[in-house]
């Protein structure tokens, strides 16, 4: 039996991590009402300064691929809180929207690394049957870094460029993120898959305590006994392209069944709803943001019990019905009135709900699950390129598209997804509760046999 109480420290400290990535995604949304006061911005203008980041997420994710598995996740994650700090510092210095929008690129980039390094580093060191909940820690982080962006977006709104403290306050948890990275081991899995064993042990005594490292050392050698060295054609292998197909499947069930919408868009759509005033738009938006973080506390607590596959049913089930009753009420918006507010609010709240306990936390998971140790980095940031780019195309297609098909059938679009998803998850999706990672590996080979 493995003692946990430092692991979760250790997992804690590594998501931090998450909680830039949802600091750093969350503060556009309130900023850009600010930036817009600073300079003229064209809509165009404004687009890339909100959607940077997401490409400089798409580039950060291809090129540390394989640099997590050559140089390490320890390393890899204290470069990126690096590129926070600097990013930080820089948006909040900004003096043209040229500058702003390519420091918030580079953030785009640290949150790109961060996004597939954070649950990687913390799935290498949990033990099986703690994995769901310590992996989740780092969800958790991302959504409570998501509603301090709107409260500190609320608190710098009446400062004069507001926007650039705003920003700036991201170097606190930065430094945070980079120190506490100094103190922690490197994977006792990494080290061992490049040759370390002795640093081995020492990593798993500090995670650990005393624990029978040789046991422990043999156990993850055993797992690796039919790995080769990570490569593009280790990855498309015959018997791993299922498991390719499911990290990029879960990416796009994750963003193409809207969440970013409601995030990046929450006060818009309240206002939509008829919210008029911009504080109650971003009041609702902060309780949107609390049952986000609520919702994924629960989801925690029963992942490891449960398991992924039935949370993935519950919320999917529950985001498919709040989607379709949130299109009926925008379809019969102008006879609903008063009902409609409601009527949206209440939806808003069992989508985010939903997608919180199933989703959002259990797609990063079952990514840092499903890899061989050998090419887990390189896998995980393929299917991480796919999260940010179908994050992307809503981002860009979202506006647009209502302005086109009209609201209630863009959110019925997201609906029919929703259906999709559930056969996806049902055919294609492994349980992985309580599972090693060598089993969860070994189930790709028996099935490609
Ligand atoms: C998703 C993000 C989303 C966040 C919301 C994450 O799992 O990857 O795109 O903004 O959840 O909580």
């Amino acid at each position: 039996m493995l003692h946990t109480s430092s692991v979760r420290l250790i997992s804690a400290i590594a998501a931090v991590g998450g909680l830039l990535f949802g600091y750093d995604t969350g503060v556009i949304s309130g900023a850009l009402l600010f930036i817009k006061e600073t300079w003229t911005l064209t809509a165009f203008e404004q687009g890339w300064i909100v959607s940077s980041v997401l490409v400089g997420a798409i580039l950060g994710a291809v090129l540390s691929g394989n640099l997590t598995d050559r140089l390490g996740r320890k390393k890899i994650i204290i470069i990126t809180a690096l590129a926070f700090f600097v990013g930080s510092l820089a948006t909040a210095l900004a003096r043209s929207p040229l500058e702003l929008m390519l420091y918030r690129g580079l953030i785009g980039f640290a949150i790109g690394i961060a996004s597939y390094t954070v649950p990687l580093y913390i799935s290498e060191i949990a033990p099986d049957d703690k994995r769901g909940a310590l992996v989740s820690l780092n969800q958790l982080a991302i959504t409570v870094g998501i509603v301090l962006s709107y409260l500190i977006d609320g608190v710098f709104a009446k400062v004069e460029n507001g926007w650039r403290y705003m920003m700036g306050v991201g170097v606190v948890p930065a430094l945070l993120l980079a120190v506490g990275m100094l103190l922690v081991p490197e994977t006792p899995r990494w080290l061992i898959s490049r040759g370390f064993i002795d640093k081995a042990k020492a990593a798993l005594h500090k995670i650990y305590g005393d624990c029978d490292e040789i046991a422990e050392v043999n156990k993850i050698q055993k797992g690796m006994l039919h790995e080769e060295q990570g490569s593009f054609k280790e990855l498309t292998a015959r018997w791993l392209r299922p498991a390719l197909i499911v990290g990029i499947g879960l990416m796009f069930i994750q963003q193409a069944t809207g969440i970013n919408t409601i995030i990046y868009y929450a006060p818009t759509i309240f206002q939509l709803s008829g919210f008029e005033s911009e504080v109650s738009a971003i009041s609702a938006t902060v309780g949107i943001g609390v049952i986000n973080v609520l919702m994924t506390l629960v989801s925690i607590r029963l992942l490891d019990r449960l398991g992924r596959k039935p949370l993935l049913y519950i919320g999917l089930y529950g985001m498919i019905l709040s989607l379709v009753v949130l299109s009926g009420a925008f379809y019969f918006g102008n006879t609903a009135g008063e009902a409609l507010k409601v009527v949206s609010l209440i939806s808003l709240v069992v989508y985010v709900a939903a997608f919180a306990v199933s989703l959002g936390p259990i797609c990063w998971l079952v990514i840092s699950e499903i890899y061989p140790t050998q090419i887990r980095g390189l896998a995980m940031s393929v299917a991480t390129v796919a999260n940010w780019s179908f994050n992307l195309v809503v981002a860009l297609t979202f506006l647009p598209l209502v302005e086109f098909f009209g609201t209630a059938y863009t959110f019925l679009g997201f609906a029919i997804i929703g259906i999709w998803a559930l056969w996806f998850c049902k055919v294609k999706v492994p349980e992985t509760k309580g599972r090693s990672l060598e089993e969860i590996e070994n189930t790709w080979r028996q099935m490609s046999k």
